[in-house]
């Protein structure tokens, strides 16, 4: 393994870092060194390596989690005068790709302070004659109800798209998460499980919704570059309006060193909240949410704990700030920012209710020991 990224260098205690094995540097040099830096052969195998580790039959590699939203969300025919629901407590990408295909989003709630993925019941009377699909959302890389959630889609003849952003490697029923719904979506975002800066993946099982996706990444067009670079095709075709989402071979490569440590990663972000939960939970009123549930395994991607009501967030943020703590917040719920306050038409209680309760303590497998207890030392005092 070769250094923790650059962020160890600004903060004591970052929030997240990336982890820069030498396999990973080696192999980059390598495809720069080729030549081939579009997408081509590493593309595809980082394809299939992902395929591979999800048991999904199609993994199409794109540009970021956005991307992959806003094409899942045109692959399952979202478009104007078209309902998606999606819980409110998401990042904004959800809401904004939805309203790219020219649907509207409707926000429905979250369980409450123990279970901030969405509350199925909440869906159901969030639903009209105009809902195409459910988006839900794995928060923090817990696997939410999917049971209730496939059923409620089944039976009221919806898509289900599950962003999986903060779920690579995690588990519901043994089944990945993103590879249960009719589509999955990942990002590579820097501060991701699996990090390469930007890019993201798709997943599914229909095999005309993929080659519909395939085709959408990039311009609707029939053949690809390194197609007709090999000499397998001379032109192409264009059946549909598509986009540049493509993924390219730099960052194939690092996802895929990323993705070969991923269980190494996991296993070490669930030894770090493990520690968080046995310390802080009650502490102070303090909770934290997702206590283990059977048959889900997390991928830990956030570790969020629910502050006391009244409590000064922003005070102990920054106090922990001057202490060189990084800390956030996931997330100002998508339904007060300006830009969706007029499409806010339902009651969310309990995301109302623990917004501005919502802390997010550094995170990811290279915290060392002495920093978890820094975090919990200093949290204690804070409060
Ligand atoms: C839940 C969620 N969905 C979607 C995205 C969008 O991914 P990206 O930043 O790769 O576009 C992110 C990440 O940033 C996310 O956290």
């Amino acid at each position: 393994m070769g250094e923790q990224g650059l962020s160890e260098r600004t903060w004591r205690v970052p929030l997240a870092d990336v982890p820069v094995g030498d396999d990973l540097v080696e192999d980059v040099l390598a495809v720069v060194r080729s030549g081939w830096w579009s997408m081509g052969p590493r593309v595809e195998e980082f394809e299939h390596a992902f395929a591979e580790f999800t048991g999904a039959s199609h993994a199409i590699a794109v540009a970021n989690g956005t991307a992959a939203l806003h094409l899942a969300l045109l692959a399952a025919g979202c478009g104007p005068g078209d309902e998606v629901v999606v819980p409110s407590l998401n990042f904004v990408a959800a809401a904004n790709t939805i309203v790219h295909t020219g649907a509207s989003p409707i926000f429905c709630d979250i369980g409450g302070p123990d279970d901030l993925n969405l509350d199925p019941a909440d869906v159901e009377a969030a639903l009209s004659e105009r809902t195409k699909a459910v988006l839900v959302l794995h928060y923090g890389g817990h696997p939410c109800d999917m049971d209730a959630a496939l059923e409620l889609a089944e039976r009221h003849g919806l898509v289900l798209i599950e962003d999986a952003a903060h779920a690579p490697g995690a588990t519901y029923r043994g089944r990945a998460c993103g590879t249960l719904g009719a589509v999955g979506c990942f990002s590579f975002f820097s501060n991701k499980n699996l990090p390469v800066g930007e890019g993201g993946m798709i997943v599914t099982d229909d095999d005309d919704l993929a080659a519909r996706l395939r085709l959408l990444r990039s311009h609707g067009m029939t053949t690809l570059t390194w197609d007709r670079h090999r000499g397998h095709a001379s032109s192409y075709d264009v059946v549909l309006p598509g986009f540049n989402y493509r993924l390219d071979e730099v960052r194939a490569v690092v996802g895929l060193a990323q993705l070969r440590r991923l269980p190494e990663e996991n296993a070490a972000r669930a030894e770090v909240v493990a520690r968080y939960r046995e310390v802080l939970h009650g502490s102070s009123g303090l909770t934290m949410p997702f206590e283990r549930v059977e048959d889900r395994k997390p991928s830990h991607h956030l570790a969020v704990v629910v502050l006391a009501e009244g409590t000064d967030r922003d005070g102990i943020r920054s106090s922990l700030a001057d202490q060189g703590i990084q800390t956030s917040v996931h997330y100002p719920p998508i339904h007060r920012f300006t830009s969706y306050r007029d499409s806010s038409r339902r009651p969310l209680p309990q995301t109302d209710g623990v917004a501005e309760r919502l802390l997010t303590l550094p995170l990811y497998g290279g915290l060392t020991d002495a920093q978890v207890e820094t975090v919990v030392e200093r949290l204690l005092q804070t409060l």
